[in-house]
């Protein structure tokens, strides 16, 4: 098969990112689209990057809306790579004999098609022809692919000018074949930065407003670089072990956790890792939620449901190396409460509970609360909880009710 890969942060995906797809395929030189959102980019961490998974899944979600078509795929090839993600890592990764037939029978490729020889293409827009020479390996990269370059009128890009001088740089005929695009003029980082959403498609739209995708820019203008990069190295470490519904979920929690951390007086990177983890252990079998959550809590906590929280403490502290007990005790609690809770404990509980993403109540009077009397927030919170126990005929942990009690519920 011809198969186009086409690599990017997309975020966000836009307008501009289809019609290259579309492009691509209508000019008849590849069989196959593989679109691959970078998972670490070399050029922009923690601050300047949506977490991957976010990326991800607004990618994947947009395609098949809309697009939906099966020449088109969307590879989360970058999550299993070591390392940044380079370009020519990823190539090197993908092509590989036994790992491209897998990735394509997958993505439901007729598995006589997915054992042919391929022939491989990377496809870009014209902008990144004149600094493609200084990319990374790029002599490498040219030996693998062929540079499939989309042409969009009035670009004011010449392409064959810039063939000669990439033939001169590598010191030999650089494949590269071109293909016209409808002009669509966007670009993601002002995209971001004005908030416009005139190119981005419904679905990425919606995926943008459901997580508050970019609503969170006093925290990235708060945390430290360091915990920013954690951040995002534990979101692709999260990826493997949640499902899609969770890891936002507890993505979302992180940054809410944080957002509260900066109003109400709390460690915004304690509270931006806290949220993150807190449900870390949750799809662990049960056994072993239940011995890591002994091992941290003992016979505390013995009801399944509640097992993930001192079980993702220990994971929290021997798979992601935390070992600041704060963080260990708001993971631990953010399912009971507990008496005495500290301001962090208490944001997490209630991040959990209240994060964007969240629809099973109407949340708006917490959300409105939360900004600005934690407390207040909180006491609503567990009042819906209890509520809900009482109408289950389910017991309230001996912990929520020393919470109440502090709470005067
Ligand atoms: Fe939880
Ligand atoms: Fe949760």
């Amino acid at each position: 098969m011809r198969i186009g890969l086409y690599g990017g942060s997309f975020d966000p995906i836009h307008n501009g990112h289809l019609s290259i797809v579309r492009g691509a395929l209508r000019s008849g030189a590849v069989d196959l689209v593989m679109v691959i959102p970078t998972v670490r980019n070399p050029f922009k961490r923690g601050k300047v990057l949506s977490a991957a998974p976010y990326r991800y899944y607004m990618v994947k979600e947009t395609i098949e809306a809309e697009i939906s078509d099966p020449r088109v795929i969307v590879s989360d090839v970058e999550f299993y790579t070591e390392g940044i993600s380079y370009t020519v890592n990823t190539l090197r990764y993908l092509t590989a004999k036994e790992k491209i037939f897998d990735i394509l029978t997958e993505a439901g490729v007729d598995e006589r098609k997915a054992r042919e020889p391929h022939e491989y293409f990377w496809l870009c827009g014209s902008d990144i022809l004149s600094m493609f020479d200084k990319w990374y390996k790029a002599a490498e990269i040219v030996s693998i692919v062929s540079l499939l370059v989309a042409s969009r009128p009035g670009d004011g890009i010449d392409i064959d000018a810039e063939r000669i001088r990439l033939n001169s740089a590598f010191g030999h005929e650089v494949p590269l074949l071109k293909f016209e695009i409808e002009g669509v003029e966007a670009s993601s980082s002002d995209i971001r930065n004005t908030g416009d959403k005139t190119e981005v498609p419904k679905t990425a739209e919606e995926f943008i407003r459901e997580h508050a995708l970019y609503g969170f820019k006093d925290v990235w203008e708060a945390v430290d670089d360091g915990t920013a990069n954690k951040f995002l190295d534990y979101a692709v470490a999260l990826y493997p072990i949640l499902r899609r519904k969770r890891l936002l979920h507890t993505l979302n929690t992180g940054l809410l956790s944080a957002h509260y951390a900066l109003i109400h007086g709390a460690d915004v990177n304690k509270a931006l890792i806290a949220g993150e983890l807190h449900d870390c252990a949750k799809e662990l079998p049960e056994d072993e939620q239940r011995q890591m959550a002994r091992e941290r809590s003992g016979d505390l906590f013995t009801d399944f449901k509640l097992l993930h929280s001192p079980a993702g403490a220990t994971m929290a502290k021997v798979k992601f190396g935390i070992v600041d007990e704060e963080i260990l005790d708001a993971i631990t609690y953010h399912t009971t409460g507990r008496g005495g809770m500290t301001t962090l404990d208490k944001i997490v509980y209630l991040a959990d509970k209240i994060e964007p993403s969240r629809t099973y109540t109407d949340l708006t009077e917490m959300r409105r609360i939360a900004e600005y009397d934690l407390d207040g927030a909180v006491r609503l919170c567990l009042g819906s909880v209890m509520d809900k126990f009482v109408k289950q005929g389910r017991e309230h942990h001996p912990l929520t009710n020393d919470l109440a009690r502090d709470l005067g519920v």
